[in-house]
């Protein structure tokens, strides 16, 4: 949430910063600024997208080679060329960059007006400026680094910074509490950035900073310690991010080429743990704590948004398979609920980003209670992969595309080949089905292609669709939680107000909303509960109901019963949510597409919520 990047070097910065927030603006998009060094600190802040920021800079000096962007995802304060990064001290001796909250900033701010100190926006950021510039001035002998270190021992809140001092213009100094920060070093220059996205053209080379963890950054050194001023040892990592990746190549959105590249993903999440020739699934991740797992009493999956979706699936299938008593929570529920946890709980976390901060602040609540912390991440590096015990990357490459895609598809992968893992090692599966769902897992990507190919076909059907006012979806067993990903999808990226819903749970309720204008979206491919999903069909048709059906292939029952099928090929019920999830996500593309919306970045949301 928000992105930060900053340069320090010989090179024309302008270029880099824009470049890296045009990387980053996936982050948040509200409003954007940069702050250059030349001569002065000069800031240049926009409402909008980089591009309005590129437009207003056109005629304005951009010289200089050390400067700190920013691009933000508002929270205090509307979005509006005020509000924008950086923010400057009353006496324009210091300018920030803040991604984070900083939660006591009404206490600090009233201490700072009483003082004397005036603001111009209404963000917490600008008193952090404020309060930097109020100890720096205490004292002649206090340096731009020691007033930074002692506004941020006020703060209470999370924080990702980058100052730059006026009177120290050959440095930047960023501190991280909470909020991501990586420091890429090249040679005679450094960038700072909230991910490694705007650096990886420039240097292989980088230092992910833990919490508390401050960094003066000069053009031939770097000195990292924390905020109490005692130093920490330097850990410098090779990044694992290809250029490419970052592109959109020939697609017109990054969702759509995030959908079709889910044959890829899906497979690279399992090359290398899915043995279907051995008959075996290792996850090399966990391998040290796996004993823990197996004898756990409990599994506990925490996450948010689609990862916790993908941890419903999730539960479902260790419960059926391997017989642990699973549950699931919302992290920002759990963190908040004093729940009972004990050494003999495995916790595990789901993130894309790794670096949610609801669900990071959950796990470390589990940490504190005993529990064996595990974490299922996309992000190499990220704060939850480094912070956990152990873990499973799923290595869906570079999720840009707001909506997730196929980070989601590469969790419910990780899930189901840890489910089984675990049923192989708890004796709770037979060898026979052990291998035929180590195959049938094996056969997911070639199969999601050719649900891919039928694009067209989707878009014809999201035509008929595109002006609904409500949606509902439905599901059952295993393909209850991908009607609730289908209806977030949906809602995310087109703004029509959709409901998932457990198919056995709409006569409680949604059945209400049933008349000739709502479309009913129900995931029902040939399974075990295929006769009770044809019932709450005909309960549905019966209301005058449209409805759209995710049918196994060759269905011409249901085709003859409802409005529009989306095939998808069969397979067994355990691995069809990887199936089944497909049509939904590009059903809700088209219907987004054709209503005019933006699809990567929608409205409001933000790729990695980093706040609470
Ligand atoms: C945001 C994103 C969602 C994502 C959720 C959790 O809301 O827009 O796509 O599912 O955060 O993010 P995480 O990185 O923890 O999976």
């Amino acid at each position: 949430m928000c992105g930060i990047v900053g340069y320090i070097g010989d090179k024309d910065v302008y270029p880099i910063l824009i470049k890296g927030l045009k990387r980053l603006e996936y982050r948040g998009y509200d409003s954007t600024g940069l702050a250059l060094c030349n001569n002065g600190i000069n800031l240049y802040k926009q409402k909008g997208k980089v591009s309005d920021l590129e437009a207003y800079v056109a005629d304005k000096d951009i010289n200089g080679s050390i400067g700190i962007g920013h691009t933000r995802w508002a929270t205090h304060g509307e979005p509006n060329d005020t509000n924008a990064h950086p923010h400057s001290s009353m006496k324009n001796k210091f300018s920030i960059v803040h991604n984070g909250i900083i939660e006591n900033y009404a206490d600090l701010k009233n201490d700072l007006l009483k003082k004397g100190y005036t603001f111009s926006s209404d963000t917490d950021t600008e008193v952090l400026a404020n309060l930097i510039e109020y100890f720096y001035e205490q004292d002649s002998e206090i340096t731009a680094e020691y007033a930074v270190r002692l506004a941020l021992s006020k703060v209470v809140g999370a924080y990702g910074i980058v100052v730059i001092s006026n009177d120290e213009q050959n440095k930047l100094i960023a501190a991280r509490k909470g909020s991501p920060l990586v420091l890429g070093i090249g040679k005679g220059e450094y960038f700072i950035a909230s991910d490694a996205s705007p650096i990886v053209e420039y240097t292989e080379h980088v230092v992910y900073l833990n919490d508390f963890d401050l960094v003066i950054i000069e053009k031939e050194s770097f000195t990292l310690k924390n905020i109490e001023n005692n130093p920490v040892s330097v850990k410098i990592q090779q990044l694992n991010l290809e250029i490419g990746e970052l592109d959109k190549g020939d697609f017109e959105h990054f969702m759509l080429k995030e959908i079709f590249e889910q044959p890829q993903t899906i497979a690279d999440t399992f090359r290398g743990r899915l043995r279907p020739g051995q008959q075996d699934i290792v996850l090399g991740g966990l391998i040290d704590v796996l004993p823990q797992i197996v004898n756990a009493e409990r599994i506990i999956i925490i996450g948010c948004g689609t990862s916790w979706h993908a941890a419903l699936i999730g539960e479902y299938l260790i419960e059926e398979y391997a017989r642990v008593p699973v549950e699931v929570e919302y992290a920002s529920e759990f963190r908040y609920r004093n729940p009972i946890l004990s050494e003999k709980d495995v916790v595990i976390s789901i993130s894309q980003s790794g670096e949610t901060a609801d669900t990071i602040a959950a796990l470390n609540m589990a940490k504190e209670k005993g529990a064996l912390i595990l974490g299922i991440c996309n992000v190499v590096g990220s704060t939850i992969s480094r912070e956990t015990k152990a873990g499973v990357y799923t290595h869906a490459g570079v999720e840009i595309g707001v909506a997730s895609t196929k980070a989601f598809s590469a969790q419910v992968t990780v899930l189901t080949m840890l489910a089984l893992k675990l049923a192989k090692e708890k004796n709770t599966i037979g060898e026979e089905l052990y291998s035929i769902l180590i195959s049938e897992l094996s056969t997911i990507p070639e199969k999601v292609k050719t649900i891919i190919l039928n694009h067209p076909q989707i878009k014809e059907v999201a035509k008929k669709y595109m002006n609904a006012i409500n949606a509902l979806y439905l599901g059952r067993g295993y393909l209850f939680p991908v009607a609730l990903e289908g209806a977030l999808k949906l809602k995310e990226i087109s703004y029509i107000h959709a409901e998932g819903y457990a198919a056995g749970e709409m006569k409680h309720g949604p059945i209400a909303l049933v008349d000739d204008n709502l479309p009913v979206v129900v995931v029902a491919p040939q399974d075990d509960y295929y006769e009770k999903i044809v019932s709450n069909i005909q309960e549905v048709k019966a209301r005058k109901g449209n409805i759209i059906a995710v049918v196994t292939e060759g269905d011409k029952r249901l085709k003859e019963m409802v409005d529009d099928v989306l095939e998808i090929p069969k397979s067994h019920p355990a691995v069809a949510p990887l199936l089944a999830v497909i049509p939904l996500q590009l059903l809700a593309y088209h219907i987004a597409v054709l209503r005019g919306c933006n699809v990567d970045q929608p409205r409001n949301l933000a790729k990695s919520v980093t706040v609470e």
